[in-house]
């Protein structure tokens, strides 16, 4: 006779009213319209890892963790991590051609990643920082990349991937900024220290206040305020806003919009929006030319 298998628990309405409240709560991403497939899967496949009987225990198992790791293993299970190098390259085209000629003479250059993953963006953003400023003092660039789970930044930091990652990086760039595994390392490739070195990572909830006068030219916010609803994505571009500098600009991923929310930046082209203000030494089609003067 074949095994009885258990069935899998069944998400009732409370718990999965519980859940959503506890995601939206801690990490504003909203489960809460058509997402009870999505968690009863998803959860209940964390169920089964964590040895738990049911979705009422998980939801104790959470709550009563004041470590804060069960509440940060929540996030990994309800938002994806997908990412990749070089991922929408009209961004990094934009960074290259428009942004980076106007901040040449700039004394300090700093990007934020605001919710890098495994770090293949603020990566990418590195070698395109390193390919422009190639002859100039690397001391003045900086790159912060701050993610919610504790899981990818560990990954990001380590800056080892594996080969099949490279596809979307370009041969020259592989050669000038990665050294290839050997022995136990074979099949994976590390960034050398060059781009390691501009890059700091930080554990950053961005529903929690942000580093007060932090300042930078650019912030990339990509493929993560799809999670959130209107309310809490006009809150969050209004405080990342306050950390860019007058002409400075704010990327988000090409399948979010800005439209239906209120905010005080210009749109520049698609996910592209700028602050008002900078150097006025332009009026021109290049928004970037009035970048600074903070
Ligand atoms: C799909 S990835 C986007 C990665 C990268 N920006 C890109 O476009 O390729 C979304 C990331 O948002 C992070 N995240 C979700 N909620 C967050 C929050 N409240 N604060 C900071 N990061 C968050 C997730 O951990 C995940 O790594």
């Amino acid at each position: 006779m074949p095994p009885i298998l258990d069935a899998p628990p069944v998400l009732n309405t409370g718990d999965f009213e519980k859940i959503s409240r506890i995601a939206y709560e801690h990490f504003g991403v909203d489960l809460r319209q058509g997402k009870h497939a999505l968690i009863e899967a998803r959860v209940g496949k964390k169920l089964r890892q964590l040895g738990l009987p049911s979705f009422k225990a998980y939801i104790d198992h959470v709550t009563s963790d004041t470590s804060g790791a069960a509440l940060a293993g929540m996030v990994d299970i309800l938002t994806t991590n997908h990412t990749s190098f070089f991922r929408e390259p009209r961004h990094f085209e934009f960074l290259r051609d428009i942004i980076f000629p106007a901040l040449r003479s700039r004394p300090q250059i700093h990007i934020w990643s605001a919710a890098c993953s495994s770090g293949e963006e603020p990566y990418s953003i590195g070698m395109t920082l390193l390919e422009a400023f190639r002859e100039d003092t690397l001391a003045k660039l900086r790159i912060r990349a701050s993610d919610i789970s504790t899981r990818v930044l560990e990954t990001a930091a380590k800056g080892i991937y594996p080969a099949e990652r490279m596809k979307d990086i370009p041969a020259p760039l592989q050669q000038r900024y990665m050294l290839k595994g050997s022995n136990a390392a074979a099949g994976s490739f590390r960034f050398k220290n060059e781009v390691r070195n501009l890059i700091v990572f930080e554990h950053t909830n961005l529903m929690q206040p942000l580093t007060p006068d932090y300042r930078c030219s650019v912030i990339f916010c990509r493929n993560i305020m799809i999670y959130f609803d209107r309310p809490t994505q006009q809150d969050l571009v209004q405080r990342l806003s306050q950390h860019l500098e007058p002409g400075g600009f704010l990327f988000i991923g090409h399948s979010e919009s800005l439209n239906a929310i209120q905010h005080g930046l210009e749109y520049v082209s698609p996910a592209t929006y700028r602050k008002p203000g900078g150097s006025p030494t332009s009026t021109s089609k290049n928004p970037a030319l009035k970048i600074g003067q903070s």
